[in-house]
């Protein structure tokens, strides 16, 4: 291994099962898909419209590929384009046997010139909470919304090189298999009194959404009085399937839970998850996923009183150019 000689290069069409054997020998963590085949990244990363091979760089050795990053930008405020000026490392992976012989620093750089000469003016690496474009639903749980923080020692890598941590998301599980859910009269009130309405047609949402979500199986809840139909809660779930092989058992995530300002306080939201939780329960789905922004306390406190428990944490962290 002492006398390797890695070369770096961009993206090319041969690569993607190159890639694939790298991020199945790599050690990812829970919180990566494993045991999928190729055309999975292919839907997931390679075929997304704003896919550019240039800012896709790969280190290999031989015909090998021991590394890659991938730079990109996350989108404007109304999800409706990419905002060139918000630079985003998507994903980073040296291969074991590769660490610590400055493959990762030169791959982040090379990512880092890429997406200064596209205009970025900052980079997030890890991309952040509903901010990366590429690896949703088969790195992170239902978003790959960071690195996962356990499993590289990503501040002692990237601080030296001018990154600053900015934040993180928890990552929160409810195995529906174990235990009963919260009683109340409260909530005995609420099912008496409202309608829980599902729909397949997760509409009105974003180009933002629709590249990174419109593959995996998608459906809406709405929580609504009965008298009035003002709808006080709502929330998707995502399918996670490519996670079946890893975790070994049928998975979704919870998105975008919502309770408009002027109903909040009165526990809908916290009934509307439960009664999620109900309806997957029967349809045997054994983990529900919440992800919540560290800075979030209110709706970690809904997940965690609803029995999901905190299993991981993706960092993020910023450099101003
Ligand atoms: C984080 C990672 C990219 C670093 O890659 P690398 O090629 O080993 O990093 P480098 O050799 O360029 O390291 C540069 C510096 O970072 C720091 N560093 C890197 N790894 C370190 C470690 N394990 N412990 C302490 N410091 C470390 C050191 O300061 C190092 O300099 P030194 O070797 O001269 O002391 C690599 O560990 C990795 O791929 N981990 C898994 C990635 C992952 O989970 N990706 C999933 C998200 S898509």
């Amino acid at each position: 291994m002492e006398d390797f000689v890695v070369e770096f290069r961009t993206f090319h069409n041969t690569d993607p099962p190159e890639v694939l054997k790298l991020w199945h020998s790599s050690n990812l963590g829970p919180s990566a898909a494993e045991g999928f085949p190729c055309d999975i990244f292919e839907l997931f990363v390679f075929s997304q419209p704003f896919f550019d091979r240039k800012g896709f760089f790969v280190a290999h050795e031989g015909g090998q590929v021991v590394a890659f990053v991938h730079a990109g930008f996350s989108c404007t405020a109304d999800g409706t384009s990419l905002d060139k000026t918000d630079g985003v490392i998507s994903a980073l992976v040296v291969h074991p046997e590769f660490r610590r012989r400055g493959v990762g620093t030169q791959l982040l750089q090379l990512a880092e010139g890429y997406l200064k000469a596209n205009g970025a003016r900052s980079i997030v690496a890890g991309a952040g909470l509903d901010r990366n474009g590429f690896y949703n639903g088969i790195y992170g749980g239902l978003q790959a919304s960071g690195f996962a923080s356990e499993v590289a020692p990503w501040a002692e890598f990237l601080e030296p090189l001018g990154y600053h941590h900015n934040g993180s998301t928890r990552i929160l599980h409810r195995d529906l298999t174990v235990g009963r859910d919260p009683v109340s009269a409260r909530l005995i009130r609420h099912r008496r009194r409202m309608n829980l309405v599902i729909t397949d047609r997760v509409a009105d949402m974003p180009w933002w959404w629709h590249v990174r979500f419109g593959q995996l199986d998608a459906l809406k809840f709405e929580l609504q009085q009965r008298q009035g139909d003002t709808v006080v809660a709502s929330g998707q779930i995502i399918g996670l399937d490519v996670y079946v092989p890893k975790w070994g058992v049928r998975a979704v995530g919870m998105k975008d839970l919502w309770v408009p300002e002027k109903e909040r306080r009165h526990g809908y939201g916290f009934s509307l998850v439960l009664e999620i939780c109900r309806r997957l329960r029967e349809q045997s789905i054994q983990i529900i996923e919440a992800q919540v922004d560290a800075d979030n306390a209110a709706a970690y406190d809904l997940f965690t009183s609803a029995k999901f428990e905190l299993v991981q944490e993706l960092v993020t962290f910023r450099r101003e150019l």
